[in-house]
This record gives structure tokens, sequence and C-alpha cells, in this order.
């Protein structure tokens, strides 16, 4: 069925919410567990359509997926016998390319359709093929596929043009199990990355450094299973950071690691929010309306471009003349012509936006262009007067877990309604709170 978010607008977010397992670690993670010889039991998995495609496509090539709740999942990849990965859900979702590693590391052949994803850029892919022909593979694209083959992988020495997550975490993935050394320069630091490697490692890979420039890795022949819990997932939690804050709210966000949130919570109290840290919480205060700054995305540690719509969306009902400039992905301001319809005034210059704040937004009927900028738009909608709709949530759903449930458990009226039910969306507007 199609849905949408309908929300009422003008409560402030306060209580207590528990963020899920980090999507972008936990797709790198289910791909590297299809090259254990043994069984391998992964915890704190997000449940998002993400996920559940990505795991979908590796049982649909002959692993045994075994789910034991919803958030945990044991993944015997020692069945995988075809290594031919095409559908109609994994040619739209991005991490696809880490079967690519995975399959090649332990079976030296792999072809996955052409990987799609959020559409915030164009989003080559030439650092994972620089990366796989180093390592001695041959790549061929084609009719909408990626094959990748080898005799044999050879550890080498790449240095990245660009710090890419998506090729660091490929590379990587191949290069534990090819022979010798392997040496990966100017890798992307995001703690996905890291939290890969200690799984690869918790399997017996030998993979040092992740985290910092430079990632060192051994290769081994073969891994073994493990059990591993993914780390909390940083965007969803600055995502609840920024709700609390554009709805002046007091919001207790648990089950984080505060050092993965630093650059958000910088600019936050920057523009006048109180942020609490705690061991893994973080606390946000809005207690009036808040001020400008500018916000520059950049790879780890700086501010996090899946964080851009969500904080240019709160700068866009904050006071002053914000600058928000965009260097990872070049069509990421999209989003700002639905905002637009909720009355906010940004001008987009090139990869800057400037945003110029406005008193409030009110309820509009929207479209989510992506992931992130979907979740932007429905922080909008809770700060603003009145009743929005937001459709395309599909896209919303395949990084936020429940997201309408948390945020109702925090006192959003917001309820997920089918699209076009005049009915529905009557009941929602006239139910008292
Ligand atoms: C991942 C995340 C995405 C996040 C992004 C940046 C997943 C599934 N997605 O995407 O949510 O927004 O990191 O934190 O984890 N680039 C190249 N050549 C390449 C690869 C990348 O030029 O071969 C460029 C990109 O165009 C972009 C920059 O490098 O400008 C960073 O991209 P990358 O880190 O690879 O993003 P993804 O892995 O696709």
């Amino acid at each position: 069925m199609n849905e949408e978010y309908a929300v009422k607008g003008g409560h402030p977010l306060v209580g207590d919410v528990v963020v899920s397992g980090a999507k972008n670690a936990a797709l790198g993670i289910i791909a590297a567990a299809a090259m254990a010889d043994e069984p391998v039991t992964i915890e704190n998995l997000p449940y998002v359509s993400d996920i559940k495609v990505l795991v979908q496509a590796i049982q649909a090539i002959g692993a045994v997926v075994t789910w034991h709740d919803m958030h945990t999942v044991t993944i015997d990849g020692s069945t995988i016998s075809n290594f031919c990965v095409d559908n109609e859900y994994i040619r739209k979702i991005r991490a696809s390319y880490y079967l690519l590693g995975a399959l090649l590391g332990k079976h030296r052949s792999v072809e996955v359709a052409f990987p799609g994803g959020c559409n915030i850029g164009s989003r080559p892919i030439d650092q994972h093929i620089k990366g796989f022909e180093a390592l001695g593979a041959r790549v061929n694209i084609a009719h909408g596929m990626i094959a990748v083959r080898a005799d044999d992988l050879n550890g080498c020495h790449i240095y990245f043009d660009v710090s890419s997550v998506g090729a660091t975490i490929n590379i990587m993935l191949a290069a534990s199990l090819s022979k010798g050394k392997t040496i990966l320069e100017n890798v992307a630091k995001e703690p996905h990355v890291v939290d890969v490697a200690n799984f690869l490692n918790s399997m017996g890979a030998k993979v040092k450094g992740a985290g910092t420039d430079v990632i060192r890795i051994e290769g081994v022949e073969r891994l073994h299973g493990a059990t591993y819990s993914i780390i909390p997932d940083m965007i969803e939690a600055g995502t609840y950071m920024v709700a609390a804050a554009a709805t002046k709210g007091d919001v207790l966000i648990k089950n984080v690691i505060p050092k993965h949130l630093e650059a958000i919570s910088a600019k936050l109290v920057e523009i006048g929010c109180e942020v609490e840290e705690f061991d893994d919480a973080v606390r946000v205060i809005a207690k009036k309306r808040l001020g400008h700054t500018h916000v520059k995305t950049l790879p780890y540690p700086g501010f996090p471009t899946d964080m851009q719509p969500q904080i240019t969306t709160l700068l866009a009902i904050s006071e002053g003349t914000s600058v928000v400039t965009e260097s990872i992905f070049e069509n990421r301001f999209k989003f700002t012509d639905e905002l637009a319809r909720m009355g906010s005034v940004i001008k987009i210059e090139g990869n800057t936006a400037i945003v110029d704040g406005v008193s409030g937004l009110t309820g509009a009927k929207m479209l989510a262009p992506d992931l992130r900028a979907g979740a932007a738009l429905v922080i909008a909608a809770l700060s603003g007067e009145g009743v929005s709709e937001i459709r395309n949530i599909e896209f919303i759903e395949r990084g936020y877990e429940t997201f309408d449930v948390k945020l109702s458990a925090l006192g959003a009226d917001i309820k997920k309604i089918p699209v076009d039910d005049e009915n529905e969306l009557r009941k929602f507007i006239l139910k008292a709170v």
C-alpha cells in the first residue's frame, strides 16, 4: 500500500528515544558476513528496508539466513553457490556494491546489478574499480551489470583520489581475502568504516588502522564465524537531535556514541541549543528560537553530508542568515524546493545554500526526494504550524526504523495513512491530541 506521513506540527518533542544500529555499517557487515566459512551472528541490526533487501539478496544466491528477532540475524555464507546478484530491489540500493568486494574476495568472481541509491549527485564508482584492478581483478560493465573477476588477488598499495566510504569498505573486504599485504591511503575515516573493519577482524581478518588515513590489511586464507553487535547510527541520532532543536523540545537520545556526534553537537551549541553528553546518550534542549551559522559538509570528522538537509531545515527557521556548503554531493539541495512550499527562504548558488531564517513554517504537501531530505521535511512539518503531508516515504523507511512510531512516542502528532485517502486525512486533522 502506498502510504504517506500526515503531520500536525507545533508540538515540542519531549522524552527519550533509542537509536537503532548504524545502517551504513550494517550494509558493509552483512556483505562481509557472506565471506565467512561458518555462520556469523549480527546483533543490533536496524530493521529498515535497505537491510532487508541486502539480506534477501544474499539469501537468493544461496546463503542460509536465520532471523532470531527484528534486530538479530545469523548468516551462513558457506552455501553461496551463485555469484550473480540482480533483482528489482537490489538495483535500487547503493550498498549492493559491497557484494562485489565480498564475493570477489571469497570466490574471485562476481556480477552485481549497477548500484542505485538516493539521487543526490553523480556518485561515480571509479575508486572502487581502481581498487579492484589494483588487486588484480578485471572489471567489466555491460547491460546494467558490473562483473569483476580475477584469477588471483594480490595485495597492493592504493592511494584513493577522494575519501570514499564505499570504496574504502569495498577494497577492505576484497583485500581481507587477497594474498599478502594491502595498504590503502587517503581512506574514509567514518565510524562505519571502523565498525566493518572491527567485524572483519572478529572473523579472523587482519585489518589495522581503520579510523586513520591509512589502512593496512594482511590477507588471510579464510574467515571464521563470529558474533558481532553493530554500532549505533550517528545519522539517526543526529536527526533526532535536530528534530528536538527544531521543535523547541527536550529529548534524551539513547544508545549513541557521543564522540561520533561532535560535529553535530558543536553546530547545535553554536546556534544556542543546550547539548548534554552522557556515556551513551545525549540530551538536546532548545528553549528559544535558535541563531544562524555557517555549515560545510566534509568527510568524518567533519559535518556529515547525511545531516545537511536536516541542519539546513533547522537553520531555515532560525534567526538570521546562514550559509550551508555541500562539498560531497552536488544534488543535495533539491529538497529546498519542497521546503519552500512551507514558506522557507533559501537561495541555492552552486553548492551553497543561503538560508534566510523565517519565523515559522506552515504545513504543506511535499514529496520526499531521498532518504535524508525526506527526514528533513518531516522535521520541518513537526516544527511548522498546521498539517503537512509527506509522500514518497519509502525513501525515509530505507534508513529510519519506525520513524513515525519513535516520533509519536516523543509527542509528535504524526500518522502513516494511505495516499489519497481523504477520509483518513480528515480523521487525522479532526482528532484531538
Ligand atoms: C556513503 C553513504 C552515504 C553517505 C556517503 C558520504 C552508504 C551506503 N552510503 O555513500 O549515506 O552520504 O557515504 O558519507 O554507506 N566518489 C568518487 N568516486 C568513487 C566513490 C566516491 O568520486 O568511486 C566521490 C563521491 O562522488 C562523493 C565522495 O566521493 O563526492 C564521497 O562518496 P562516498 O563516501 O563513496 O559515498 P557512498 O559510499 O556512495
